[in-house]
């Protein structure tokens, strides 16, 4: 067969080993032919490619990022966009496309399913917030560096007397900040699916002083809401699939903290170092098991499904499904976080 695949959204580590593993076992086990997409749906709407082969696949399997690169390009709203899509796989002679991205990348991919191509997705999003699948690989890579910076925060901030308040990634999901939290010790955790209260926040940090801990640790979801109501963002700008760049809640609760407690406070945005570098061992496990799982969907002709993770097993679901909705983080992990919390 004929395979065309993309990598589509902000880049995420494990995106190579999925490439890698869709690609070895489709030529290995079926001799199947590769044509890889560059720059997400952009390099389809652009016909812009490159050949997919054993030789462009190896040795990227602990590499960071996306050898096919990546944008975040929403088809659906460029007029005859869909439409050039269609062109080109015909033109590439194209039995099947492995879409990889989050819900933004799939909901392209459901509008062209709808028009008849045949696709399989492949779930990717540090953010860790797609319905349907227990895990997205990258998420891992994310929280460990996150967790890796914490404990370094530790450090500097106890050598200060300091309260450092930490901001990470995961959009309007908390995965990221209350796993980071709760393995990196902190002692406040901010997530999306909570309104902050900063009264308790402070609270929490005056109640550790008073029991002769120096320093304090707050970590942070780049999505939860300030204290007066809305999200943290850089500028007004929005990009295709609507999203506001979300960034500076640390800063503007680190202010308020300082204010009202008089603590010394600074703030760390970890940003796009949670993105970059090579995957954990755990996620080119879970995206190369991705990758084999999409290209036998391929050759079991079972088409518009998205591989998932359920329990630890590999299967697939509608993925029309996945994009339904967000996946926000279970109250199971909100009440752990709250049980290591001090009664204040
Ligand atoms: O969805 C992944 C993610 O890293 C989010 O956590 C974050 O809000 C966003 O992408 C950042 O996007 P960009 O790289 O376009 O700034």
């Amino acid at each position: 067969m004929r395979v065309g695949v993309l990598t589509g959204g902000g880049d995420c580590p494990g995106l190579n080993a999925v490439i890698r593993a869709a690609v070895r076992k489709g030529i290995q086990q079926h001799g199947d032919e590769f044509v890889g997409f560059l720059e997400g749906w952009r390099g389809v709407l652009d016909n812009n490619t490159m050949p997919l082969t054993l030789e462009t696949t190896s040795g990227i399997l602990h590499l960071g990022g996306t050898i096919l690169r990546t944008s975040r390009t929403n088809v659906r709203k460029i007029e005859g966009g869909l439409d050039a899509c269609m062109k080109t796989f015909k033109a590439n002679k194209l039995d099947a496309l492995i879409a990889i991205g989050g819900d933004d990348t799939q909901s392209v991919s459901n509008a062209l399913i709808e028009k008849g191509l045949q696709v399989v997705g492949v779930p990717k999003t540090i953010d860790n917030d797609l319905s349907g699948t227990d895990a997205c690989f990258g998420f891992d890579t994310a929280v460990s560096i996150a967790t890796e910076a914490v404990d370094r925060l530790h450090s500097t901030a106890e050598s200060h007397n300091r309260v450092i308040v930490c901001e990470v990634m995961g959009r309007d999901a908390g995965w990221i900040a209350i796993t980071t939290g709760i393995a990196g010790g902190a002692d406040a955790i901010l997530v999306p699916e909570k309104p902050i209260d900063l009264d308790h926040v402070c609270k929490l940090i005056t109640h550790r002083r008073e029991h002769g801990k120096k320093f304090s640790i707050v970590v942070v979801a780049e999505g939860a809401k300030l204290p007066s109501g809305g999200n943290a963002t850089y500028g007004d700008k929005v990009d295709s699939f609507g999203h506001a760049r979300l960034s500076g809640i640390g800063q503007a609760l680190a202010d308020a903290i300082e204010e009202k407690t008089g603590y010394e406070t600074r703030s760390v945005n970890l940003g796009h170092t949670q993105r970059g570098g090579t995957p954990t061992a755990y996620d080119r496990m879970l995206a190369t098991r991705y990758g084999a799982a999409a290209i036998d969907l391929v050759h079991a002709g079972n088409f518009g499904r998205l591989v998932v993770l359920r329990g630890t097993q590999i299967t697939n679901i509608p993925l029309a499904d996945a994009i339904a909705k967000t996946r926000t983080v279970d109250e199971g992990l909100l009440e752990l976080a709250a049980s290591l919390e001090p009664k204040v």
